[in-house]
């Protein structure tokens, strides 16, 4: 088992980590690097809690060694907020009560900030699919819904107003 130095940008900041050829992504960053807001909720890579962006893509990275992650661009929920505050998808799902053991959150909100800028005015049906690969035990999924499209509204008039 060899060890590796991989180095990658990580919301953002230029990161290096040493890791095993192993080691899994999502370990690489809760374990090595402590960004501990990317959840692990199964072993069979269906909950999707674990969810990063990875260059432009949704990637559940219990699903990816983290060497295949050097050189790349990765997005962890931490990196969502900027200093002008909490990203839309973020402030919408407080508004629209999206949330309660909070443990799907990140991942949710994850794939969220990718789907809608894959699809930034989707029918509620398109984000039932588009957030397909990510399980909720608490809400039922309604008010996650709800979320999405009122983070699809403020990003709209976000960028109508730039
Ligand atoms: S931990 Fe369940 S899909 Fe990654
Ligand atoms: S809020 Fe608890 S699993 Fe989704």
């Amino acid at each position: 088992m060899s060890n590796n130095k991989i180095n990658f940008n990580l919301n953002g900041k230029d990161t290096e980590v040493e890791v095993e050829d192993r080691t899994l992504l999502v370990h690489a960053l809760r374990e090595k690097l402590n960004l501990t807001g990317t959840h692990i909720g199964c072993d069979t890579t269906h909950c999707g809690v674990c969810t990063v962006d990875i260059d432009g893509q949704s990637v559940k990275s219990c699903t990816v060694l983290a060497v295949q992650a050097a050189g790349k661009k990765v997005i962890t929920v931490e990196g969502l907020a900027d200093t002008k505050g909490l990203h839309a998808v973020q402030a919408a799902f407080i508004k629209e009560h999206g949330l309660q053991c909070g443990f799907c959150t990140t991942g949710m909100m994850m794939r969220a900030y990718r789907f809608l800028q894959e699809n930034p005015s989707p029918t509620e049906e398109e984000i039932r699919w588009g957030l397909s690969g990510n399980l909720c035990r608490c809400t039922g999924y309604q008010n996650i819904i709800k979320a999405v499209m009122t983070a699809s509204e403020n990003l709209k008039n976000l960028a109508a107003a730039e």
